[in-house]
Parts: C-alpha cells; structure tokens; sequence
C-alpha cells in the first residue's frame, strides 16, 4: 500500500513535470511536417559546452555540420564547436548515396541525425533547427532556454524533385535576392531552383558567343526600368551557392514562343530569314556579314507590356538552331544539374508543324550537351525524348501526352502552385487570370490526384513557380511566396496521409513567428491564426 501510493507520487510529480516543461516532438512546429514522430517526455538543452560532432566520411559532412553551428551562434551565444572528437549533437554520415532520407534521435544527453546521404543529413539539421524555441533565428544573443523535446523523427521526401522557379526575365531579381530565396527554400528542403533567365521582356545570362542578348535584351523589362543580367560567373556563383544548401539550378531559355528579347537583340533571328545552309559556325561567329548579302529583317522593339504569346523565332531557319547550340553550349557547360528547361509555353503564333519541328530539333540540341529537357506542358504535343520532363501547368491532356510517351511529369498546376496569383482580390500585387489561392487552397491539393491519370509513377514531384510581372523588390517576393512556399514544400514532401490542413495551419503560424523575427513579409493570411 505505501509502496503504491509513494509510485502514483512520483509518477504524477514526474507527469506534471512533463506537461509543463517539455513540450512534445509531435508539437513542434515543423515543416514540411516529417513522416514519423515518434515522442520522448524530457529535453534536450543547448548549453554553452554543446559541441557538434561529425561521425564518417564526406565531402560536405564539415560545412554541413558548421551550417548548423552557424545558425546555434548567433542567438545562442556559445561557441558551438564543430569536430571529429565530441560532441552532443551528432551528425553522423553512414554511406556515401544520394540518399535524402534521415533519423533523428533525441535524448537528454545527445541529438544524433543519421542518413547515408549528405544530402538527407542537411534536411535532418534543417529538421533540429525547426525544433529550438523561435529565438534561435535571431541574428543577436538573446536569453532563452534552448531546450528541444525528446523522441525521434524517422523522415523521407514523397517525391524527388521539389522545386521553386523564380522568373528573373520579367523583372531582374538581383544575386543578392535570388540567394535570400535560396535560403528559404533550403529551410524548406526544397532541392531544385528553376530561373526562368530568358523571355519577351528580358534575357538575362551572359552569352558570349552572341554578346547583344545581354547588351541589348537584358537592358530592359516590365515597366521599363533597367533589367540587368547575370554574367556567367555570377550564375556560376548562383549555382555554387544551391549547390551548398543541396539545390539544383535549372535553366530555363523560353522558347519558341516567349522571345522578343533576342529578336530586339539580332535582327538576323526574326522569321523571315532563311539563312542558307553551309558553313553555320561562320554564321554563327560573324551574323554581320550576312547583312550584306541578305535581306535580315530589322531587330524587333523592346518589350516591357505583359500580354504573352505573340512572339516566336523562325522554326525554318537553320540560324535559329546554331543560336539555339550555342546558348546551350554556354548555359550546359556553367551547370553541373542535369536539367536545361527549353520553355516551349504559349507559343501561339507558331505554326502548329513549326512548334512540334522546333521541340524536336531543340530536344536534340540539349541532349547533345548531357542535358535532359524539361519544357512547359505544351512540349508533350512533339515527341519527347525518353527521359524528358514535361512540366504540367495549365492543360491535363498535354500531361497525358506526356505520360503515354512514357515521360514524367513534373507537377505546376497554375490554380494550385503558382505563387504569382492573388490571394483574393484585395492582394496588392499578384494576377488571377488562373485563380485567387488563398493559403488553403494551395495546400489542400494532392499531385497524384489533381490531373486525369497521372498518377505517383508518373509524377516527378512538384514545382512552385514565382512569375514576377507585379514582383519588383524583395517585398514583393516575400509577399506572394510567404507563406504559400511552405504549404508548396509540404506537399511535394509529406506523404497525403500524413498531412491536414488544421494541423498544418498551425505549425505555420510559428513559422510566421519566426518570419516576424527575421523580418521577412510574409503574407498574414485570415485562415491563419497567426
Ligand atoms: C506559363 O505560365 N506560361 C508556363
């Protein structure tokens, strides 16, 4: 009798203990939200001796481990040493594959991830990081109990490729921007940055072999001001600059369709011209001397309106495709991903036989440089390639085309993905020719399920494009991408049964809290309790 009255003491002291001190795992707010949590019922304290310890070998295993020491410093003020010898936080590397899944185990006395990849080690330390008190992300000291609850995570993505593209052609989105956004996408796991570099408005990647798409297209875009460009080091620098937080560039040149930049840059590739087969590197090198021999239309105006699908090269001339090599010449040897996007949207002035002989020929011009294609859903009505991706944005039966020639599909649904469109009608920026999505809307959709017959197999993974008519400044990225980029990560990673709206809605307001801190503008959505 004692005996038992002495346990139910000790039980309900060390229970009561347990409610009002550690929070659960269960309870944090993270996302993507991982596939299991299994929960603890202690903590976990950051103090001034926590150290990292790195267990294995690979090549990023010290830069991951001081990326996570470098987000500890600042808030906490320790010193947080990273080291082969010890430490309480473990990261420990056990294989050397492309692996993206890990553990985490979290006890009183040691946090340990583990993944036989780098890359699923990164994604469990962006994991951690979600679990300190919101306080951690700030850049000064603050005083904080920096305690994290007990349990363990086991976490997977659902799909492979999980992206975000940023439109730096319709307004040129500076290095310093695309690397913030960078950042956030990293927080998110997201593993594929899309730039769309080239459209009607502005070309935007340095070309040496035909220096007027910078000099001239980049010189503009909507609304007139300056545009800009990046040169090839700076793309370069961009593509370093994923590639340490486990992200993947994937260029895109629009085109055939969606041009206007390079006809206001070289006359020579408006229609109309039918250069004479021969020696094309000549043409290539010295378009000029051709002026003289051949009536070359004149460059066209630029451009900085925002209607869509009047432009197009000339899908007959063999100047077309030597422009076409280059430019993939130039872009493939500066990335290291294996994806070059050759657009192939809203086309609507090319010829229907033009189009499809221009996916073709473009297709293989990509693969001669080691690139696999991925092209704007219209590109399905050619024959793809094996391998090549279709990227589905607006109509299902070109998704469907795609996937009975055996391709993927990577999924962009306009009314669910894009992060461009309004919220509702009162957004200050943003268009709604697709539909408003209010925070809801773009997390409650299902990509295995959204298009007839497209199903897991055939699915890719999913991409949240940001196209920039209205976008200017990092305000307006912030605007239209928080927190809709988040609800976009949840739902390329977290499998459908794991995932709910309630829950979600909530997890997301401590990422507001944390976004408030950091000052990033998100958009404070009514759905939300923030
Ligand atoms: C697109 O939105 N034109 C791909």
């Amino acid at each position: 009798m004692k005996k038992s009255i002495w346990t139910l003491l000790v039980a309900s002291v060390l229970g009561l203990g347990a409610c009002k001190e550690s929070p659960l795992l269960s309870d944090s707010a993270i996302i993507p939200l991982p596939q299991e949590i299994t929960n603890g019922s202690g903590s976990f304290n950051l103090t001034p001796e926590t150290g990292i310890k790195l267990v294995g070998s690979g090549e990023h295993l010290t830069a991951i481990g001081e990326h996570l020491a470098g987000k500890l410093r600042p808030a906490s003020g320790f010193d947080v040493p990273v080291s082969a010898d010890a430490g309480q936080i473990v990261l420990e590397l056990t294989g050397s594959e492309a692996s993206e899944s890990y553990e985490i185990q979290i006890s009183e006395e040691e946090v340990k991830i583990t993944s036989s990849g780098e890359a699923g080690l990164f994604y469990g330390v962006q994991t951690l990081l979600q679990l300190f008190p919101k306080e951690i992300v700030n850049p000064t000291v603050q005083s904080a109990n920096w305690a994290i609850p007990t349990g363990s995570i086991k976490d997977e993505p659902t799909f492979g490729y999980r992206g975000s593209m940023l439109d730096v052609a319709r307004h040129f989105i500076s290095i310093e921007d695309v690397k913030y956004y960078i950042d956030q996408m990293a927080v998110y796991k997201f593993n594929y940055l899309h730039l769309h570099l080239t459209d009607d408005q502005g070309w935007r990647i340095e070309i040496k072999s035909w220096p007027k798409l910078t000099e001239i297209g980049g010189s503009t875009e909507v609304g007139g001001g300056e545009g800009g460009f990046y040169t090839q080091e700076q793309y370069k620098e961009i593509v370093a600059y994923a590639a340490e937080r486990f992200i993947t560039v994937v260029p895109e040149v629009d085109m055939p369709g969606h041009t206007n930049a390079v006809l206001a840059s070289y006359g020579e590739l408006n229609p109309g011209v039918n250069l004479p087969d021969g020696d094309l590197t000549t043409v290539t090198k010295a378009p000029l001397e051709y002026e003289m021999e051949l009536k070359v239309p004149q460059a066209a105006e630029l451009y900085t309106g925002i209607e869509v699908g009047w432009s197009t090269f000339s899908s007959k001339s063999e100047l077309t495709y030597a422009f076409v090599d280059s430019v993939a010449r130039e872009i493939s040897a500066i990335t290291p991903g294996p994806y070059f996007h050759i657009g192939g949207d809203e086309s609507h002035v090319t010829e229907k036989s033009d189009y499809i002989y221009f996916v073709e020929r473009v297709q293989d011009i990509v693969s001669k440089y080691g690139k696999t294609s991925i092209g704007w859903d219209e590109v399905a009505t050619a024959k793809l390639l094996p391998g090549n991706v279709a990227q589905f944005w607006a109509l299902e039966e070109n998704a469907k085309l795609a996937k009975d020639q055996g391709n993927q599909i990577l999924m962009s649904p306009a009314k669910k993905a894009y992060l461009d469109m309004q919220y509702d009608s009162t957004s200050r920026i943003g268009l709604h020719w697709a539909a408003y999505i209010e925070l809801d809307s773009a997390y409650l959709w299902e990509p295995t399920e959204y298009a007839e017959g497209i199903s897991k197999e055939n699915i890719l993974g999913v991409e949240a494009p940001l196209w920039t008519e209205t976008v200017t400044n990092r305000a307006d990225i912030d605007y239209l991408a928080f927190p809709r980029l988040t609800a976009i990560a949840e739902v390329a990673w977290t499998k459908k049964e794991g995932r709910s709206w309630e829950n979600y809605s909530k997890r997301v307001a401590g990422h507001g809290k944390r976004w408030d801190i950091q000052g990033v503008g998100y958009y404070k959505s009514p759905k939300v309790t923030w």
